[in-house]
């Protein structure tokens, strides 16, 4: 059986990629920078390597694995998609949902790059290509201790998609025939608005959560002094806008690659009911 390397293993997504695959019986190595202090499923193998530092991946590349590999917010290294290629035959890349390029068409986020780099390889690929993680609500959790998000366009309708159903999808893109060069574009199952996804998290939480809208210019002013990337608020403040006029896409891509629906939005409040505690 070939080993499968986990690049991210303590990622929200790679964390599930790495006990699913160590349950179903995979040798699986799992890529961390500080092997000392990582905590990994009994039977995994963790193994030192840092994206930045490319040829510190040679070790955990040794031996003819498979690669899931995500990509964290450091500028890209095209040596490491040229390592991987050297060492291994297949990779599943964890995108966003991204348009596809023409190959002389300049990358608008990182995610195009990586995954030219990786189409022009000769690796066998698949690109998980995930909506919002529903994970990100967790950005609400000290407003929902106090009963109340406030937060700007509560009526755009999201796709948010549980990190494990992406998971799941990425397990099958390594571990089944039949998925390479296909482009999965994984969201959640349901169109909720951000005012129901309050309401849904007060609802399993118990803690009765009020929606309050703010207003776009507060919560420019608001988030870009907490995120510190005026260019990244004003995305997301533009696809909210567009989500309140055209909802985000839900596919049936987790139907499709697993044969069964995706989780709800619910699950995954139920999943994590202690993290808004
Ligand atoms: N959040 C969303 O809504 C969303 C939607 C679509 C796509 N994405 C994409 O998903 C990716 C993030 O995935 P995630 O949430 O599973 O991961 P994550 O939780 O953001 O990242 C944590 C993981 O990254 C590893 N890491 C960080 N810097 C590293 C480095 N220099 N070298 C090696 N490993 C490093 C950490 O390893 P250590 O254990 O060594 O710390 C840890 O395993 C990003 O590319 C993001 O753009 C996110």
């Amino acid at each position: 059986m070939t080993k499968i390397l986990v690049i991210g293993a303590n990622g929200s997504v790679g964390r599930h990629v790495v006990a699913s695959l160590a349950e179903r019986g995979h040798d699986v190595r799992a890529l961390v920078r500080d092997v000392s202090t990582a905590v990994v499923p009994a039977g995994v193998e963790a193994v030192q390597g840092d994206l930045a530092a490319p040829e510190s991946l040679e070790h955990a590349l040794d031996g003819g694995v498979s690669v899931y590999l995500m990509w964290p917010g450091i500028p890209v290294q095209p040596r490491v998609v040229e390592l991987i290629a050297k060492h291994a035959k297949q990779v599943v890349y964890l995108s966003a949902d991204v348009a596809d390029l023409a190959d002389d068409e300049p990358p608008v986020i990182f995610h195009q790059e990586i995954e030219r780099l990786i189409r022009t390889s000769g690796l066998r690929w698949t690109f998980v290509r995930a909506i919002d993680f529903a994970g990100n609500v967790l950005g609400w959790a000290d407003q929902v201790r106090q009963g109340v998000v406030r937060w700007p366009y509560g009526g755009a309708r999201r796709s948010l998609v549980h990190e494990r159903d992406i998971a799941d999808v990425a397990v099958a893109a390594l571990t089944e025939q039949g998925h390479d060069g296909a482009k999965y574009v994984v969201t959640g199952p349901e169109s909720l608005s951000h005012a129901e996804l309050a309401r849904i998290i007060g609802e399993e939480t118990g803690t009765g959560v009020r929606w309050e809208e703010l207003a776009p210019e507060t919560a420019r002013a608001e988030l870009t002094a907490a995120w510190g990337n005026a260019a990244f608020v004003e995305s997301r403040l533009r696809a909210w806008e567009s989500f309140t006029r055209e909802p985000e896409r839900v596919t049936d891509a987790v139907h499709q690659v697993l044969d069964r629906p995706a989780r709800s939005f619910r699950s995954w409040v139920r999943d994590h009911v202690e993290d808004f505690r």
